[in-house]
């Protein structure tokens, strides 16, 4: 293991024991999942050795480890961004330290950006796979092996499966759709939405894509759903920005809540292999 990651693994564990934990990143406005884990001890991510610390001020920036409806947990509430300091590796370390803890499941969340009429802001979208606009890879300049990484089924079928199970049992209205990650931060062009449109992307955000590909690296089963905050740039006649982002995603919380009560429900009553 490296040595930053052994650093930030003892520090951990020196607080928490080992367990098989299920990891949770939880993207902007979605933070209110911790609100219902219990047990909870909180470390601050600045406190954690080599741990990168968010600037964006609505990411609180720690990590917070529990159970949810008698589930181990790791969530992440808040995460550094590659448009935060120009590094698409920025969540290269926390990810490994998280598989160095003992989690093996991995879900992320995000705000996105939806380009289409009939999913409206506040609405939840099973991500089912991604289109890497940014033309950046967090692997370049990593030699350890395995180089060359598979993304075919990047987005574990399986967990798909059980999230659009919970979506039914909890009555969360679930849509689904190809994610676009953009570098961000400036939101994209009216016209640069039009094309997402014409190439098959249905979502698009600043954030998910470096992470799934880092993880399917380290080996982690990955599921991801976004919450949409905001039809994208030249649909409506209103300014995006960040706060904007932040008072739709309060909206929609709601919604990825129930979703996430009837999923780690789910995932405790019939575990996951992995
Ligand atoms: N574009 C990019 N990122 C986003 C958006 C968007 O429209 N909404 C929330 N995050």
């Amino acid at each position: 293991m490296r040595t930053v990651i052994s650093k930030a693994v003892e520090y951990i564990e020196r607080r928490v024991e080992k367990k098989q934990r299920l990891a949770i990143v939880l993207g902007s406005g979605l933070g209110n999942l911790v609100d219902i884990v219990t047990d909870k001890i909180v470390i601050p991510y600045a406190d954690i050795p080599g741990f990168p610390v968010s600037t964006v001020a609505s990411h609180s920036g720690d990590l917070v480890l529990g159970q949810i409806n008698g589930l181990d947990v790791a969530l992440m509430a808040g995460r550094i961004h590659y448009y935060e300091d120009g590094n698409p590796a920025a969540m290269m370390v926390p990810l490994e330290v998280l598989w160095h803890i003992g989690c093996r499941v991995l879900l992320l969340t995000n705000a996105a950006g939806s380009v289409h009429e009939n999913v409206p802001p506040a609405s939840a979208s099973l991500i089912t796979d991604h289109i890497n606009f940014s033309g950046l890879n967090p692997l370049i300049g990593d030699h350890r092996p395995p180089q060359f990484i598979d993304l075919g089924k990047a987005y574990d079928h399986e967990i798909a499966d059980r999230i659009r199970e919970a979506a039914k049992t909890s009555g969360a209205e679930l849509h689904e759709g190809v994610y676009v990650w953009y570098s961000g931060p400036s939101f994209e062009t009216p016209a640069e939405i039009n094309m997402i449109r014409l190439l098959g992307g249905d979502l698009v955000g600043m954030s998910t894509v470096p992470e799934v590909i880092l993880a399917r690296k380290q080996g982690f089963r990955v599921g991801a759903v976004s919450l949409v905050t905001n039809y994208a740039a030249g649909m409506r006649d209103e300014e995006l920005s960040h706060e904007h982002t932040m008072r739709e995603a309060a909206l929609g919380s709601e919604n990825i809540l129930k979703l996430f009560d009837a999923l780690l429900r789910d995932f405790n009553d019939n575990p996951l292999a992995g």
